[in-house]
């Protein structure tokens, strides 16, 4: 458990909110295993519905924190808890929203690729720039985006970096809709109460028939960690973390 990781459970909806807001909410080994734990918690439970991803006001998370990637490229990927947490949020069953407010950089925005609804303020911004961190993409984004929005849209997003705001990730078929941030949270949270409120065994049978290949999803993720492992270690990766962990011990 982890103080930057608030869980609270409403009337079948479980919010989980990020709380680390002096870091933008970058991920800790601890939020990883939190954020675990309370996915695989709701799975169990039969008074959990639904659950809602939120950040606080203008972030939703800066991705993996980076000085914890350099502390993992000494370390084997496999027993990461980054990757515990991806395998548990590929495989989650209980309806998963997200309520996006400003930056959703890395792991911030490939987790909403595993949200049944997505909400964006207009501040919202999303972006996943592992190559410019010498890395690869992680938490089946590799498999989902082209899946969603096709290779060309893709590969400026992956390979380029390319941010999208809030209009953008509606366009493209990642967001439902752009909701603003006073209401954005009450939004999300009566979208999670109706998902919660729908006969279980309906809900999943076609939440299993839309999503269609999740063994494919599966082995994407751990594909993709395979590759990440080689990346983590690599100079291009270490340099680039020692560039973001430098200008802000300048800053
Ligand atoms: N890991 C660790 N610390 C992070 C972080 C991350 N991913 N993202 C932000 N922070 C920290 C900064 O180091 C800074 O801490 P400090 O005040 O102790 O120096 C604080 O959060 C604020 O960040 P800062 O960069 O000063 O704010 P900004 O408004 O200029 O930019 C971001 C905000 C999120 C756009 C920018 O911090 C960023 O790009 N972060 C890295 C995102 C990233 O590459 N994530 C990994 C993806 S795989």
């Amino acid at each position: 458990m982890t103080e930057h990781v608030v869980i609270e459970d409403t009337g079948g909806v479980r919010l989980i909110r990020l709380d680390r807001p002096d870091k933008f909410n970058a991920l800790t080994s601890a939020m990883y295993d939190t954020l675990r734990e309370a996915l695989a918690e709701a799975d169990a439970s039969e008074a959990i519905g639904a659950v809602v991803f939120s950040g606080s006001p203008g972030a939703f998370s800066a991705g993996n924190d980076l000085s914890d990637f350099v502390e993992a490229s000494r370390h084997p990927f496999e027993d990461s808890p980054a990757l515990h947490f991806i395998r548990q949020l590929a495989r989650t069953r209980t309806p998963m929203v997200a309520a996006v407010d400003g930056v959703a950089v890395g792991i911030g925005a490939t987790l909403t690729l595993h949200c049944d609804l997505v909400y964006a303020s207009p501040a919202a911004r999303f972006r996943m720039p592992f190559v410019e961190l010498g890395l690869v993409p992680e938490a089946g984004s590799s498999y989902l985006l082209p899946h969603r929005i096709g290779l060309q849209r893709t590969t400026e997003i992956l390979l380029f970096s390319e941010a999208y705001d809030a209009d953008e990730a509606v366009r493209l078929g990642l967001a439902n809709a752009v909701v603003p941030a006073d209401r954005l949270l009450d939004h999300a949270m009566t979208q999670a109460a109706r998902l919660a409120a729908l006969p279980k065994g309906p809900l999943q049978a076609t939440r299993t028939l839309i999503r269609r290949d999740q063994a494919a999803l599966e082995a994407a993720v751990e594909t993709e960690a395979v590759a990440f492992e080689a990346r983590l270690r690599s100079p291009e990766a270490q340099d680039a973390f020692a560039a973001f962990l430098n200008r802000s011990r300048k800053a």
